[in-house]
């Protein structure tokens, strides 16, 4: 199963030059498992052609309300009707003025406006110059298309075609296509302020050095999007790791555990959920040296003694907010052997409503894992798979045990 299988995408094309973009967008949907109709406007072709779009999606391109290929004359029932979300990236500036306006005199226009707004959801990908983003009739269109349900998938920044730079350049077709998968899941966290700690924490013992583990983060940041994704604010506390912020998602780096605290301390006052999924340094050398421990040839070794890190899940666990569950924490337990009953014993100790097991050596650096997750009610197996479908699943979780905690 891949993220848009079974969706039916219309992709609408209009005027700009981000419409280079959309061809590698329409890709990414449909290897995602959706199915992509494009339907461009005649501006729109003069910046790509249809022949490229329909090679790429497979199907006809339509771009005239008069195309007697359909059988019915009627595209734009035919096409709104079938449509799961029609995407229009890019959005011009002047298909926005239309769609707010509701003009219909283009199939792409006309398409929008007949489409049935309880079922086929619009989403805009807007592309334009900065002066013309910035521009108040712009910006009160796109506040009018957000009040009339359409959603507004926001703009990247930086160097534009036309030499000068700033806001008002299209996402680029990956971000496009992550806010799409997205737009289709549960949104079963919304209003919630998400925390997570993800990735290892890195000890020094010396400017150089450090002690550090295998965690890649993976899991943590798959959790993050997965949050996000629910509709849930989210902030990620990093260890040192090589991953992409997840879209939408807030992230602050950190390098040690008294680091990972000091931040997790700052963020937590305003966050409802804690889900620390970080591989902390349980011990730490206690006395860092300023300067690079040098070998001085005799074959000596330099004495290293540890002090033990502070255990941050359990601090917060354990703080008021914590045990009366006004913040609800979730903690991770890699185990090597004894899963349930080390789960079990983890979740005691640390004082948490929500425990999640699972084998670090099978899973520490992979895509996949399998999970085992232990609360006040039993024990929960979530088969292998891959964390971000894990991930999507747990947040599920996560979510009704709030939902039956607020009932009570
Ligand atoms: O005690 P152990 O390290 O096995 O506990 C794992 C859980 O506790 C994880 O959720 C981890 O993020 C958290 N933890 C922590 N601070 C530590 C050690 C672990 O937050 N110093």
């Amino acid at each position: 199963m891949t993220d848009l299988t079974g969706k039916h995408i219309v992709l609408g094309l209009t005027g700009g030059i981000a419409c280079y973009k959309a061809a590698e967008l329409c890709r990414a949907l449909i290897k995602e498992g959706a199915t992509v109709q494009v339907v461009m406007t005649e501006a729109a072709a003069q910046f790509i052609t249809p022949v490229t779009m329909q090679a790429l999606s497979n199907r006809p391109v339509y771009g005239s309300q008069w195309d007697v290929r359909a059988p019915n004359n009627m595209l734009h029932i035919n096409l709104s009707r079938e449509a799961d979300a029609i995407l229009i990236a890019p959005c011009s500036a002047d298909f926005m003025a239309k769609l707010v306006q509701g003009h219909a005199d283009d199939l792409l226009s006309l398409m929008c406006l007949a489409r049935p707004l309880d079922k086929v959801p619009l989403l805009i990908a807007p592309a334009m110059n900065r002066e013309m983003w910035a521009h108040p009739a712009t910006q009160r269109n796109m506040a009018q298309l957000a009040l009339d349900g359409s959603t507004i998938l926001g703009i990247g920044r930086g160097d534009q075609a036309c030499g000068e730079t700033g806001d008002g350049r299209m996402l680029a077709s990956a971000e496009l296509r992550d806010d799409v998968i997205a737009f289709f899941q549960p949104k079963t966290l919304v209003g919630e302020r998400v925390l997570i700690t993800a990735g290892p924490t890195y000890e020094a013992i010396d400017p150089v050095r450090g002690i550090t583990n295998l965690s890649s983060g993976k899991m943590g940041f798959a959790m993050a999007r997965a949050a996000r994704e629910a509709g849930a604010e989210v902030t990620l506390v990093a260890g040192p790791v090589s991953l992409a912020t997840p879209r939408g998602v807030s992230r602050f780096d950190v390098k040690s555990a008294v680091d990972m605290l000091q931040v997790v301390q700052e963020k937590v006052t305003t966050a409802t959920i804690f889900i620390a999924t970080a591989a902390v340094a349980d011990w730490r050398p206690a006395n860092a040296a300023d300067q690079k421990i040098k070998k001085d040839g005799s074959g000596k070794t330099p004495e290293l003694s540890f002090v033990e890190n502070p255990d941050i899940l359990a601090i917060v666990a354990q703080s008021p907010r914590g045990q009366h569950q006004a913040l609800y924490c979730v903690g991770f337990a890699a185990e090597s052997h004894d899963l349930l009953a080390n789960a079990q014993a983890k979740r005691l100790r640390k004082g948490v409503p929500l425990l999640v097991g699972n084998i670090g050596p099978a899973t520490f650096g992979q895509d996949d894992n399998a999970l085992l997750l232990v609360d006040a009610l039993g024990v929960t197996d979530m088969a292998r798979d891959s964390k971000l479908s894990l991930a999507r699943k747990l947040i599920a979780e996560i979510s009704t045990r709030i939902k039956m905690k607020n009932q009570k």
